[in-house]
């Protein structure tokens, strides 16, 4: 009924998050989506964002994933779904409210392939010693990248917890105030990694990062 409904006006859920202010759960157009209150979090333009970077990857020979801002789960859902990708993946999350509506509104449940870090990704890369053939970095509070995730001591983390063919996808901030920053990130990361592709407007709003190579 709620599906229904949703095609005609969306029906909306608020929960309060510490990390993130209101979160809204939404039906639209027959979809669930998680909100924040300026931005899409999960299951709306985010997903198809996301997507656009997985289609760029050979998932045939990858092996692990990690995402870092698992949010409501829907680049789960599609590297399940749409890339048939049923390998381990490794998921790490601040915010246990998140990880909650995760689980009671979008079945995001961990298994035996999907292990939910409930941790800060910055502490979490710092101490990992595993490599993942894929990283995702998806990491926002409403529209903003927190500053700690453009500074060069993450994103050395991230590199080192990268496999040597590995592909990191960085979905950088939809705010113009930030890019020079993001520059610099590329910048960095053009002197680490073979390949770094920079895709802008991608979904007609974020700029899309995909490293990949040595
Ligand atoms: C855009 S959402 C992620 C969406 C998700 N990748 C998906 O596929 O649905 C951004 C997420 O980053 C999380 N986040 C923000 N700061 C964080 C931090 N320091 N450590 C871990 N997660 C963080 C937020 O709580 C939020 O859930």
């Amino acid at each position: 009924m709620k599906r229904l409904l949703s095609y005609i006006y969306p029906v909306t859920k608020t929960i309060a998050s510490q990390h993130s202010g209101p979160l809204e759960i939404t039906w639209y157009n027959g979809k669930k989506h998680l909100n924040s209150k300026n931005a899409n979090y999960s299951y709306g333009s985010l997903q198809r964002i996301l997507k656009f970077g997985l289609e760029k990857i050979n998932l045939s020979k990858v092996n692990s994933v990690l995402v870092l801002g698992m949010g409501g789960g829907s680049v789960i859902e599609t590297l399940r779904d749409d890339f048939s990708y049923v390998k381990q993946i490794d998921a790490v999350e601040i915010d246990p409210i998140i990880i909650a509506i995760a689980q009671n509104e979008f079945r995001i449940f961990e298994s035996e392939n999907l292990k939910i870090h409930c941790r800060d990704a910055f502490e979490f890369v710092k101490t990992n010693d595993k490599k993942f053939d894929v990283i995702i970095v998806d990491l926002y509070i409403d529209l903003t990248v927190p500053d700690k995730f453009l500074n060069l001591e993450f994103w050395d983390n991230v590199i080192k917890s990268k496999s040597s063919k590995g592909t990191i996808i960085f979905n950088a901030s939809v705010k113009d105030s930030k890019s020079e920053t993001i520059k610099t990130v590329t910048d960095y990361m053009k002197t680490k990694i073979f390949n770094v592709d920079i895709h802008e407007n991608v979904n007609n709003t974020n700029t899309l990062i995909i490293a990949s190579g040595l």
